[in-house]
């Protein structure tokens, strides 16, 4: 039983005649200063039915509870502000802690539990952009949340591998381009001929044509076409996989746009037998007015696909694949009319779990103010800040800890864990500026002081040689109250987590953790051979154990020291 069920259940046996459980438990608040105890609940509510001044119900209620449950009850105006009984609190957070391990917090749920995650997908002949890194790290991050409430998440790289582009890519290529400089360095070479192209294509519109001329040719299997962009593929994956690998990140399936080019036939077909198809100068369109959306455009005057008619091909794939319980695609807040429209599709096709698809949109990363673009080749390269960051890790742990053993793997951990955390601290939404000093900050809310946090407290364990021991658990400081109650709603915002599908949730969790810790580090003597000192180092245990479980479900390790 959590507290607010305790409190609830206390409150019930007082207002059984006026409220039942389900209406008790929303009224209860969370003061905002510890002062006013650790739950409130309001009586105005009650005023109507019990015919008296909100004030004097509270006054009533209270006399009637059973005082012997709480450390204490107060009565300030019309409120109930209950304190819970902290030692017991403590001796029973503790205790699940130190039995379930990293397992405090799971949860199983029945029926189906399939989850795809349309993350990362980068397009090819690309550098993989900020915004990528974004959609990684946060679908990376949803998938440990989701699957340690008792979903099975599928983590699907939806490679962008197909679309007109491509045929600009041939032209410039064949005009421009040669074998060996593309060899050389696939990604900026192919990159460079993709800025050309747009540059001479603003004198020269006719290259547009060619462009698309040869965009049909690949989707009609043309053995030119088809070879090229092959090889550009292949170079590109290469170089994604790399950064990848030093992000930790896995993917359960590479089922990428291209995948789709045998499957749009299909899905086109579905629309015509439904009726959906309009033609609109040529081209094939499905009429979106009751949705207030503009037309979703299927099919080119010249029969070339779009991006939503590949989407609307995945979409009827990947529920008949996994009969999921929900989809989910992590793209970017600029992509949100197309993820309108492509449910507003998939609704007019009848298919009512339509509604399980969502949107996980993020907001951007800019630069002085300014969206990077890839178009005109102004982008971070990601490779080089992890890069960097993981120099500036070593540098600080040459300074603080030289003596340290496997120095280079510890600075990639935090190197990494930092460019991780500053991407996830923040609700996804927000915007954020991009700059590589903040990014690497050791200090201040960031993944490097979480992990520090954890390595302390590994410190601690190891020096006190202490074993695990569940004996005499209770605290009943306030110093200690402050880490209990994070520890023991750590269960509660995994689910809030996955619920809002906000990864910031647990990055914001152990930031406080780390910082009530830290206080409390500060302020009690934990090795003092006392009768509470068992208590003391389980709290430390307990505060290591969901820590490393916090970053572990971001993505991020837990060095034993640093
Ligand atoms: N490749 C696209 C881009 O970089 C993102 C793909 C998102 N997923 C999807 N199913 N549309 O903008």
């Amino acid at each position: 039983m959590n507290e607010k069920e305790f409190v609830t259940l206390a409150l019930h046996n007082v207002l059984n005649e006026y409220l039942t459980p389900e209406q008790i438990s929303p009224l209860l608040e969370k003061p905002k200063s510890a002062d006013h105890g650790d739950l409130a609940f309001p009586a105005f509510s009650l005023a109507k039915v019990m015919r008296k001044a909100p004030q004097l119900i509270a006054k009533d209620i209270a006399e009637a509870l059973d005082a012997n449950a709480f450390e204490k009850i107060e009565v300030v105006g019309p409120y109930i502000n209950f304190f819970l009984n902290k030692g017991n609190v403590s001796a029973k957070t503790l205790t699940a802690i130190l039995s379930d391990e990293n397992h405090y917090g799971d949860a199983h749920i029945t029926g189906n539990t399939n989850v795809p995650i349309d993350m990362s997908s980068p397009n090819i002949a690309k550098p993989m952009s900020m915004g990528h890194l974004r959609s990684t790290v946060i679908g990376n991050a949803l998938a440990n949340i989701l699957t340690k409430i008792g979903y099975t998440p599928i983590k699907i790289n939806y490679i962008g591998d197909w679309g007109t582009q491509f045929g600009k890519l041939i032209v410039a290529y064949k005009k421009w381009g040669s074998e060996e400089a593309v060899q050389a360095n696939p990604i900026q070479e192919l990159l460079r001929l993709y800025v050309d192209f747009h540059e001479e294509a603003e004198k020269d519109p006719s290259l547009e044509d060619e462009g698309r001329f040869w965009f049909k040719k690949l989707e009609d299997g043309d053995e030119e076409a088809t070879h090229l962009w092959k090889w550009f593929r292949e170079e590109s994956l290469k170089e994604f996989q790399r950064i990848y690998d030093i992000l930790g990140v896995e993917f359960d399936s590479y089922n990428g746009e291209s995948f789709y080019n045998d499957k749009m036939d299909a899905a086109i077909q579905l629309l015509e037998e439904k009726n959906l198809l309009k033609t609109d100068q040529g081209a094939e369109i499905v009429d979106l007015e009751k949705y207030q959306l503009n037309p979703a455009l299927i099919r080119k005057s010249d029969g070339a696909t779009l991006y939503i008619t590949r989407d609307l091909a995945s979409a009827l794939y990947r529920k008949k694949e996994y009969n999921f319980a929900q989809a989910l695609y992590v793209v970017g807040n600029e992509q949100s009319i197309h993820f309108k429209q492509l449910k507003a599709v998939l609704t007019e096709l009848g298919c009512d779990w339509a509604k399980d698809i969502h949107h996980v949109p993020f907001g951007l990363i800019t630069k002085d103010g300014k969206k990077l673009s890839t178009r005109k080749g102004k982008i971070v390269l990601l490779e080089k800040v992890l890069a960097e960051a993981t120099t500036l890790a070593k540098q600080q742990i040459e300074e603080k800890n030289p003596s340290l053993e496997n120095k280079d793997l510890v600075a990639k951990q935090v190197g990494v864990g930092a460019v991780i955390f500053h991407d996830l601290k923040n609700d996804r939404m927000n915007n954020f500026d991009f700059s590589l000093e903040e990014v690497v900050r050791f200090e201040g809310e960031t993944g490097p002081y979480v992990q520090y946090t954890h390595a302390r407290c590994s410190s601690i364990l190891r020096k006190t040689n202490w074993q695990k021991n569940t004996d005499q658990l209770e605290l009943n400081d306030s110093d200690s109250w402050e880490v209990i109650k994070l520890l023991k709603d750590f269960p509660e915002t995994v689910k809030r987590a996955a619920d809002k599908f906000e990864p910031s949730i647990i990055a914001k969790h152990a930031i406080q953790l780390a910082q009530a810790f830290n206080k409390y580090y500060a302020h009690v003597k934990i090795v003092n051979d006392d009768s509470e000192q068992n208590a003391r180092l389980a709290l430390v245990y307990a505060v290591k154990t969901i820590l490393a479980e916090d970053l572990r479900l971001l993505g991020i390790e837990a060095p034993e020291e640093m």
